[in-house]
């Protein structure tokens, strides 16, 4: 999608139909906004629980022993001093002399340099500076010292304000401080799936790239708790499923990703099996359930120096974004180990050794993490179509589980009894599906209203229907049209829902 100078730019456009739409906005617009806030509208609210829907859906089906819980968003303080987020949750800043405007240091540094920096700390960074002679990048004013800053955000609870918590900055904490009771309601069984779909709070220094890094955003977590000693196993059923299916991998210090089938990324690579299984289950999810390109998809190994403190393996789940330039993390495979539950037994003074198959211990985490705003700003990228040809409106090729409807019912005009036909297909279709009536403007006019929305398909009953008892359906992506009879229009709606786009 190039863009011609003078054009505004992807970002642009796809803000601008966002905000007309009713896709997400600055978050209290009338006050002038609140950087890093976006609200979700009509249209965006519906699309991002058919995103939501979907991965309870893929995730929660990985195990008969997986549930989804809904913990509070505010934790006290030991939540967080026994995860390490309180010591290791931090960001380096720099604040820009001149203008006094803060940003990441990594950030600019990595920029300035065209290094990836990730994972250095305030003093090599600040060196860097140094060395490289880094000046803001806004007006080029000198940079000040680099800074760590911790990025949750504190609440004060009580009267005197005399109780220190945090809204959570990962969904994930809500999961471990539930182990304990969750794994007596589930049984005592291994492995157990706890999944949230919640909100996350970060004091993100720079928060930019509209839902890209925002201070309040959405995670889709599941925390998957097994036997360490069987992490190199996985059923015989399930493996042989993913055994010869391949994933898109970036591994440390190459240049450029590969595929890699399950069995050689286990077998050769020595990546443990039961890793690797939930690796391919995510890319399912990003390519099969929401219909993301394959090409646009890989999974980036990360280095030592570059993981989440709490992690010993950590891929991350990245898409190539135009927008941005660049590829961009929506999610992550995280081996996480003891860490979180052996930090949460020390503090709470609770034992979260378990007993299971005939001996004692703490069990191990594997985590997979989906940002939902992340995932869902791709989508809404890689489904942009320009106007082109006879069409002159943008609009949005979204699969049909993720469009927020996936019905437009029209009758052609609003008189001559030809609205009663539509309205006979509207309630049949809602029965089953979600779907929207539109009897107002031009027949063209409604269209590129559903177009725009991305609703793949319109049925418009006419005069014809008066006689022959049949309705057109439009399909959004080719524009043709095809004649159903309405007796037949369920059997025809999930024909073609099935079919997909
Ligand atoms: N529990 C693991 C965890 O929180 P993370 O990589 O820090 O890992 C997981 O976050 C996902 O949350 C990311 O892959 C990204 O999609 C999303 N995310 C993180 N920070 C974000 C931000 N500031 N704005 C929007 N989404 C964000």
């Amino acid at each position: 999608m190039a863009e011609r100078k003078g054009e505004p730019r992807l970002e642009e456009k796809l803000f601008e139909v966002a905000k007309r739409r009713g896709f997400f906005y600055a978050s209290n617009e009338i006050y002038g906004g609140l950087t890093g806030f976006y609200d979700y509208g009509s249209i965006g609210t519906l699309v991002k629980k058919n995103i939501e829907n979907l991965w309870r859906r893929h995730f929660l089906s990985l195990g008969e022993n997986f549930f989804e819980i809904e913990p509070s968003d505010v934790m006290p303080e030991p939540v967080f001093i026994a995860s390490g987020h309180i010591k290791n949750f931090i960001d380096p800043s720099v604040r820009c002399k001149k203008e006094g405007i803060y940003y990441r240091a990594d950030h600019i540094v990595g920029n300035a340099i065209k290094q990836n920096v990730e994972g250095k700390n305030a003093e090599e960074l600040g060196n860097l500076i140094k060395e490289h002679k880094v000046r803001c990048p806004k007006c080029g004013g000198e940079l000040g010292e680099v800074k760590v800053l911790n990025m949750m955000m504190p609440v004060r609870l009580g009267a005197e304000e005399d109780t220190l918590a945090f809204l959570r900055p990962e969904t994930a904490q809500g999961v471990y401080v539930n182990f304990l009771r969750q794994f007596n309601i589930q049984r005592g069984r291994m492995p157990m799936g706890l999944a949230i779909i919640g909100k996350a709070f970060r004091n993100e220094i720079s928060p930019r790239q509209l839902l890209i890094r925002q201070r309040e955003f959405t995670q889709a977590e599941l925390q998957i708790f097994f036997d360490p000693d069987k992490i190199n196993e996985m059923e015989e059923k399930k493996w042989e499923e993913v055994s010869k299916y391949s994933i898109n991998i970036l591994s440390v210090g190459k240049g450029e990703a590969a595929k890699h089938t399950c069995k050689d990324l286990a077998e050769k690579m020595g990546i443990p099996k039961f890793y690797v299984y939930h690796m391919a289950k995510m890319q399912q999810f990003f390519i099969g359930a929401l219909g993301l390109p394959e090409e646009k998809f890989r999974m980036r190994e990360l280095s030592k120096e570059e993981r989440a403190f709490y992690n010993k393996i950590h891929f991350d789940v990245e898409v190539y974004l135009e927008s941005l330039g660049e590829f961009k993390e929506i999610g992550g495979v995280h081996y996480r180990t003891d860490h979180d539950l052996k930090g949460h037994g020390e503090i709470s003074k609770k034992s979260h050794e378990i007993f299971f198959d005939g001996k004692r211990f703490i069990p191990h985490v594997l985590e997979l993490s989906t940002g939902i705003d992340r995932t869902f700003y791709a989508v809404m990228e890689l489904s942009y179509r320009e106007p082109k040809e006879k069409r002159d409106w943008e609009w949005f090729a979204f699969a049909p589980g993720v469009a927020p409807f996936q019905f437009a019912v029209y009758p052609l005009v609003n008189k001559d009894g030809v609205p009663g036909p539509a309205e006979k297909a509207y309630v049949q279709l809602k029965e089953r599906y979600a779907v929207v009536y539109d009897d107002s403007g031009s027949i063209g006019r409604r269209y590129a209203r559903a177009d725009e929305i991305g609703i793949p398909f319109s049925i418009t009953a006419d005069y014809d229907t008066l006689k022959d008892d049949s309705v057109t359906i439009r399909d959004r992506d080719t524009t043709e049209q095809i004649r159903v009879k309405i007796k037949d229009l369920e059997k025809e709606a999930s024909r073609l829902l099935a079919k997909g786009h």
